[in-house]
């Protein structure tokens, strides 16, 4: 299949628009750009189309795909009924990088949805996905826009690594605003319950929400429980290199890399480095690359998955990175950053 690209990343271009709309009125796939990651669209009310997502990404079938809309007033087509925390978080975050747990109506299809009687739905705060969701029929299914098991893509050439000559249209954005997926919040079960943490975070949803627990199984004591979401159950974003985390004090982290690369380059092996701009200049016997600087963590998250996918572009055996506890996003940040290490963490202590 030939993949067209279109360039939309000064804004709307409206012949691409319409072009890409008719793609998927047909049934077929357009990768977008939202503020959170590059997404994958098909309509989400064509069970053939929903499939094709599945068949493009390697992705396992009982993942459920995320129903984006660009109005408010298109959520009663699609949900069985709106709890008022919805028009609540709605009023608050939409459009933006939250996603939203609800039950299922009957059009959405299971194709859509993994098999659940839920369904996942979010209104993005991105003109170009917000005009084509409306050109392609209101409803577009889109999980982010890489090969299963790799990092998200945050620009249009990491999709093309992905997604060339498998779907029908790329439309470039430029560089993503966030860097990393939306907030998913359940609102099916009783209290609130955040699934996946993102930039908008805890305290930020029980502003709005009052009690807003978090998914046990994403805890470090949960570690072995099953996530309700589905897809965060699966082994994700791993570099081709091994990658560990060190965490602990600032400079017992770094000296303890130092080490590590140290007998590395002894043994032979090469090492690769996640650190920051305030932290770079310290590290010896590895290629270093700076996810950016500690006093702006929105920098953090938006090279979080391009230096993972730069690190496979390189011939480093092994990596190790920096934990960033960051105050709004750190637990998201930290959240991918545990599932691309595997769980490999190394502690070092205060000396
Ligand atoms: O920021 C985002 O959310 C991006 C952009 C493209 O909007 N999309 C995205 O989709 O990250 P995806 O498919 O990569 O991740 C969707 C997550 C998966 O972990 C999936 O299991 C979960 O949402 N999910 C979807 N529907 C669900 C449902 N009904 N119940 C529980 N989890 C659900
Ligand atoms: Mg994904």
């Amino acid at each position: 299949m030939k993949t067209v690209i279109e360039r939309m990343s000064d804004g709307i271009e409206e012949d691409g628009i319409r072009r890409a709309g008719e793609i998927l009125r047909a049934g077929g796939l357009v990768a977008f750009p939202t503020e959170t990651v590059y997404g994958l669209g098909a309509n989400a009310l064509d069970e053939e189309a929903a499939g094709k997502i599945y068949a493009a990404k390697g992705r396992p079938s009982d993942n459920p795909l995320i129903v984006h809309i660009a109005d408010w007033d298109a959520i009663g087509r699609i949900a069985k009924e709106i709890p008022p925390e919805a028009k609540l978080l709605a009023d608050a975050f939409w459009p933006g990088p939250l996603t939203m747990i609800l039950k299922k109506s009957e059009e959405v299809p299971y194709a859509t949805t993994g098999g659940l009687d839920t369904v996942a739905v979010r209104l993005p705060n991105h003109a170009v996905a917000r005009a084509l969701i409306r050109a392609g029929g209101g409803y577009v299914a889109a999980p982010s826009a890489n090969t299963s098991g790799r990092p998200s893509p945050t620009k249009a050439e990491h999709v093309v690594e992905d997604m060339d000559g498998v779907i029908d249209m790329i439309i470039d954005g430029g560089d993503v605003e966030i860097g990393i997926e939306s907030t998913i919040v359940d609102l099916t079960d009783g209290t609130p319950t955040i699934l996946r943490p993102g930039y908008i975070n805890q305290e930020m949803l029980g502003r709005v929400l009052g009690a807003v627990e978090v998914d046990r199984a994403l805890s470090f004591e949960g570690a072995n429980l099953r996530p309700k979401a589905p897809g965060m159950k699966y082994r994700h974003y791993a570099p081709k290199a091994q990658l560990f985390i060190v965490q602990g004090p600032q400079r017992q982290v770094r000296e303890r890399i130092n080490a590590l690369a140290k007998e590395n380059a002894a043994a032979g092996r090469s090492t690769g480095v996640i650190g920051t701009d305030e932290s770079q200049a310290f590290y010896t016997n590895a290629l270093v690359k700076s996810i950016g600087s500690r006093q702006d963590e929105g920098s953090i998250a938006r090279h979080l998955f391009s230096i993972l996918r730069e690190f496979d572009d390189s011939e480093v055996n092994v990596i190790y990175s920096e934990a960033f506890d960051t105050p709004q996003m750190g637990q998201a940040i930290m959240n991918r950053l545990i599932k691309a290490a595997g769980h490999q963490i190394i502690s070092v202590q205060d000396t």
